[in-house]
């Protein structure tokens, strides 16, 4: 299912700024060799991340789910000198190709890649984080949040991809183990008042949450 009309994805992709060359790279060489393409971010997604992090200024970034790094590399370009992103990625093959296109960029330096599972390399990370970008396995977005919440600064960002999860979430009823994960993430944040929380209708949803 279409979330977005493809016509206003096109007017919105021709009137955003366009990728530097290596995520324009990155784009093209995943979308040419890798099965799963469609789980980079993309070109207006990646620019409202680095938008984000642009206007927050980090010191310390989380990403959950590196992929090639094309989204890593949106969210290093609004880290402050001394910031850190740090991103964690299970599988083998995706991290060291993302390793490759970090080594490329002048902020490899900012760039952390940790390879394995996220839920068992969270809790070994002692950081106070300003953002958070959850995009891993959806079963587990809920394990995520609830980890990373008490880490995250009062007025932090934790933002957290595919909550549409391609309008499954909008049939009655949510079937599918992903999108009932992603129904009982999103009921999950709603309830917590801990948190202010905006889910925008960007690609395949953006749900953006931020710490009291
Ligand atoms: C949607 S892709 C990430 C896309 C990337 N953030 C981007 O926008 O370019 C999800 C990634 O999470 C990884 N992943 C899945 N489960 C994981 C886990 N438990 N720990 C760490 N990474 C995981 C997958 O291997 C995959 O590369």
């Amino acid at each position: 299912m279409d979330i977005v009309n493809p016509l206003a994805e096109a007017y919105a992709n021709h009137f955003t700024s366009p990728d530097d060359a290596l995520l324009a790279e990155i784009a093209a060489s995943t979308a040419a060799t890798h099965a799963h393409a469609h789980m980079l971010s993309g070109h207006v997604q990646g620019k409202f991340l680095e938008m984000i992090s642009c206007l927050v200024q980090p010191r310390r970034i989380l990403e959950i789910g590196t992929f090639t790094g094309y989204s890593a590399l949106c969210l290093a370009k609004g880290l402050l000198k001394d910031g850190k992103i740090h991103t964690i990625e299970v599988r083998d093959q995706d991290a060291s190709v993302a390793q490759a296109n970090f080594n490329r960029s002048i902020d490899a330096g900012k760039i952390i890649l940790h390879v394995g599972d996220a839920l068992s390399i969270i809790p070994g990370l002692n950081e106070t984080w300003d953002i958070v970008f959850i995009d891993a396995d959806k079963v587990n977005y809920t394990h995520y949040y609830q980890l990373v919440l008490p880490m995250v600064r009062p007025g932090g960002l934790i933002i957290a991809d595919n909550v549409l999860f391609h309008g499954q979430v909008l049939q009655e009823p949510v079937s599918g183990k992903n999108a009932k994960a992603i129904q009982a993430f999103n009921e999950y944040v709603l309830q917590d008042a801990s948190v202010e929380k905006v889910l925008l209708t960007v690609r395949d949803g953006l749900l953006m949450i931020r710490k009291k």
